[in-house]
């Protein structure tokens, strides 16, 4: 297959802001249904134009992920090669649950009402198409801090490290641009978490709580997040890009992280998982997650820009084959798969193939 799909990203790799919106929605079966889902994804860019330009100083991006099933249903083009459904873990009392999603919209701004306004009009569009199953209205804490008091994000890559991290390139040529994200949501018990002591807390997280500073290696535990969280491959760091939030409810005593990790390799935060849920190796677990309960988990593909924006131009999506694989595409032009297999995509745009 070759490549010629020149695609832009969604805004996976934007600046950290102040708030976020995360909606994670479940698509009605029937075939209406799918057909208003698939519309809504493609006008996605055209609503954060619209409630974006009321105040360009308040950087509204959104980025949208469809799940493993709603990828067939929506689009009947192959599956990327890391999206399935979210693979569960237990192990001991940690269990990093799985939970339904077809679309995942992470809406970004440096104000809440811009997400808010965001979220409504998606919401509203897929009114009587879809149901929200989970959502969670994020907040920057101080100075970039979870809830358990640590700074979150720090060893975050950025600029071009961040698009190295996120972003499919060549190795995926037919979806090139795209990304795939990870969400859980986590809930703190932050009684027990405060009352152990902050020398403890230091130790399970591996920076120090004040100052930020990475433990020294001869100080620093095995079992440390950011130990288990470094994943080295042929010698080299491989990383993922986060933004995680917090949110809760005082009244309710909900407190909580919300975890989301982009990667140009699903298998990248599998394998953090893996190490922080089951151990590396195993039984050297994250201690974090005697404190956390991960309530929510769920893998979306992050389509490019120009794949998301040409969703509403796929006519009948899949005809299921007779095992029930969504795998003959009936697509329209410009999404019919080329002599060489690859989708075209370039041509919706009006760029050169190569
Ligand atoms: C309760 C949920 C979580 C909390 C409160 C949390 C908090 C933190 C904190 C405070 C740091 C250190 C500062 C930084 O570099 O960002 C960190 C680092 C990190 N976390 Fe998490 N995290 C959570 C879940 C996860 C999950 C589920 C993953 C991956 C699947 C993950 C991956 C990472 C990575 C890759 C780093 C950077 C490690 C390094 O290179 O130093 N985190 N996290």
């Amino acid at each position: 297959m070759t490549a010629n799909v020149d695609s832009d990203p969604q805004a996976v790799a934007t600046a950290l802001t102040k708030s976020a919106v995360f909606l994670i929605m479940v698509i009605n079966p029937d075939e209406s249904s799918a057909d208003t889902a698939r519309d809504l994804c493609a006008d996605v860019s055209a609503l954060v134009r619209a409630v974006g330009f009321r105040d360009l100083d308040g950087r509204l991006s959104c980025v949208t992920g469809v799940g493993a099933a709603a990828w067939d249903r929506l689009t009947g083009l192959e599956r990327p090669a890391g999206l399935h459904p979210f693979r569960e873990l237990h192990a001991g009392n940690r269990h990093a649950i799985a939970t339904p999603g077809d679309l995942m919209f992470h809406i970004r701004a440096t104000r809440m009402d811009m997400c808010f306004e965001l979220a409504a009009h998606i919401v509203g569009r897929l009114s009587g198409a879809a149901v929200v199953v989970d959502e969670v209205h994020g907040f920057a804490y101080f100075d970039e801090r979870d809830l358990l008091g640590f700074v979150d994000g720090t060893e975050n890559p950025t600029g071009p490290d961040a698009i190295r991290a996120a972003i499919i390139g060549p190795e995926e040529p037919d979806y090139n641009g795209g990304s795939y994200v990870i969400v859980q949501k986590y809930l703190h018990d932050l009684a027990a978490w405060n009352a152990l002591p902050v020398a403890e807390q230091e130790k399970i997280i591996g920076r120090t709580k004040l100052s930020d500073i990475e433990l020294a290696d001869d100080v620093k535990p095995a079992y440390a997040h950011n130990a288990l969280n470094t994943i080295v491959v042929d010698g080299e760091e491989v990383d993922i890009v986060r933004d995680n939030m917090p949110f809760g409810a005082v009244g309710s005593g909900e407190y909580g992280t919300y975890f989301i990790g982009y990667a140009r390799s699903s298998a990248t935060t599998e394998q953090m998982l893996e190490n922080m849920f089951i151990g590396s190796p195993p039984g050297n677990y994250d201690r974090i997650l005697d404190f956390s309960t991960a309530v929510t988990g769920s893998l979306f593909f992050v389509p490019s820009q120009t794949l998301l924006d040409g969703l509403g131009d796929l006519a009948e999506p899949a005809v299921a084959s007779g095992n029930g694989d969504a795998t003959q595409l009936t697509a329209s032009a410009p999404f019919q798969a080329g002599a060489d297999g690859s989708l075209n995509i370039g041509s919706l745009r009006g760029e050169a193939q190569v």
